[in-house]
């Protein structure tokens, strides 16, 4: 039976598998016919990085999974194993955990960018939701991660975050078995969290991305303008005056992006592979002991911002539920950004002094709230994360009031660089 031939025009083996798949289509679509505004800059890119972790964390993952042993027996002698006699181990595991990190830093950057110059407001809510939705599934993946090699914070940090549930009222005790699997975490709670580092959790992750990238290849691309650039046509091609060609123009700069990248991560991996006790942290180089609670039980450093929050939240008829609600909210106020920012402007290029200098106070303050996660609690301590904590609610919740009222400059018809 003959077929309808490609519109591509493909010849060859690559015409034979065009009539059959959208091999062509979508190397256009996503790439060489994908026009980005030409106005990116640095805050760009954060997309592509975060891309290249998740490889990273991918492919180390499986590599590590051919050597460790998830059982409460064996899992941090594992852990020693191929630190010290895999070919290659420790190299796999500090590019693992030093990825982590970086996934956070990256993450985080990218974020930042959104709000900087807009990139959650309409039609781009959604590329904003998946993304999200992408940053809760990276929470729960570090944390199920971070319990796998079975050390005194793994342990006590598991004990910690799965506790939290104990806080919900009338099932909280029990649901807090029911997640371990036992009256304390155990090696019923390690196997559980392994299967849902290794499977469920990269898949989802995996998932959320491909969602994240397609929204975003439906509506394009923001830039730090904030400028619609389809709006601005050419009348005879269609292609957006102001876009260009993501292959080979982005794809070459990114590289760019990834290079430099790549000298600080290694830098890290070979020189500083604990990152002076954040990627690695000095108690977790002792086996978990369920007798003995390490001085100070502190969070990964990304958690910061949260666990300062939950200490900082006072109890409630000796309950921590307050705490917990209130680290919950601060995660879950971010999918409302799209609609919490009221400006008639998206980037902050054009939106007035009040905005700006409350984004600036917003990073500050997270920084701030990060730091106090990982001190000891002390009164001093406790005070300034309960004033962080106002202000990040403040910055959020008053959003629809300072952005509205705010005057604004006006936005150019087209990209300005
Ligand atoms: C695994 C994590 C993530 C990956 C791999 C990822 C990947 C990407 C890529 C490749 C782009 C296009 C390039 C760029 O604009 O920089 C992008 C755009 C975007 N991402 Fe993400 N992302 C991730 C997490 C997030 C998170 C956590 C958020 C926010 C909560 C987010 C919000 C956005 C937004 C709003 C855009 C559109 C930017 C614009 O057009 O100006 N992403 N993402």
């Amino acid at each position: 039976m003959a077929i309808v031939p490609n519109p591509y025009k493909t010849t060859g083996f690559l015409g034979w598998i065009d009539d059959r798949f959208p091999l062509t289509k979508m190397w256009k679509d996503h790439l060489s016919e994908y026009y980005a505004p030409k106005n990116f800059n640095f805050w760009y890119y954060f997309g592509s990085l975060a891309l290249l972790v998740l490889v990273n964390q991918l492919i180390t993952g499986i590599f590590l999974t051919m050597n460790y042993k998830p059982s409460s027996a064996d899992a941090f002698d594992s852990v020693q194993y191929i630190m010290r006699d895999v070919p290659w181990g420790s190299v796999i595991r500090y590019m693992h955990a030093t990825g982590a990190s970086a996934f956070f830093i990256v993450v985080y950057a990218h974020m930042f960018r959104g709000i900087l110059y807009g990139s959650h407001r309409k039609p781009r809510e959604l590329i904003w939701i998946f993304g999200s939705l992408i940053y809760l599934a990276l929470m729960a993946e570090a944390f199920c991660g971070y319990v796998l090699p079975w050390g005194q914070m793994s342990y006590w940090g598991a004990q910690v975050i799965i506790s939290l549930f104990g806080t919900i009222p009338y099932i909280g005790k029990e649901l807090v078995e029911w997640i371990q699997g036992d009256y304390v975490p155990a090696d019923a709670t390690l196997n559980r969290l392994f299967s849902l580092h290794v499977v469920a959790l990269p898949f989802v992750l995996v998932g959320l991305v491909f969602a994240h990238i397609l929204a975003l290849h439906e509506v394009g691309s923001n830039n730090p303008d904030g400028v619609e650039i389809k709006k601005n046509k050419d009348p005879v091609t269609h292609i957006p005056l102001d876009g260009i060609a993501f292959h080979p123009y982005y794809t070459v700069k990114d590289l760019v992006g990834i290079s430099v990248f790549l000298i600080i991560f290694c830098a890290v991996i070979f020189f500083a592979p604990e990152g002076g006790g954040m990627v690695l942290e000095q108690p977790n180089f002792q086996m978990a002991n369920p007798q003995v609670t390490p001085p100070e039980i502190t969070p990964a450093w990304y958690f910061g911002v949260f666990y300062a929050m939950l200490r900082a939240t006072p109890s409630l008829f000796h309950s921590a539920l307050p705490g917990v609600i209130v680290m919950g909210a601060a995660v879950v106020i971010f999918f409302f950004l799209p609609w919490l920012d009221r400006s008639p402007v998206k980037s902050w290029r054009y939106k007035g002094p009040i905005f700006k200098t409350l984004l600036m106070l917003f990073a500050l303050d997270f920084v701030i709230l990060n730091y106090l996660g990982m001190q000891p609690v002390s009164p001093t301590h406790t005070l300034i994360a309960r004033i962080g904590a106002i202000f990040y609610f403040g910055f959020f919740l008053l959003m629809p009031f300072y952005s509205q009222w705010e005057k604004t400059k006006p936005v150019p018809e087209r990209v300005t660089e």
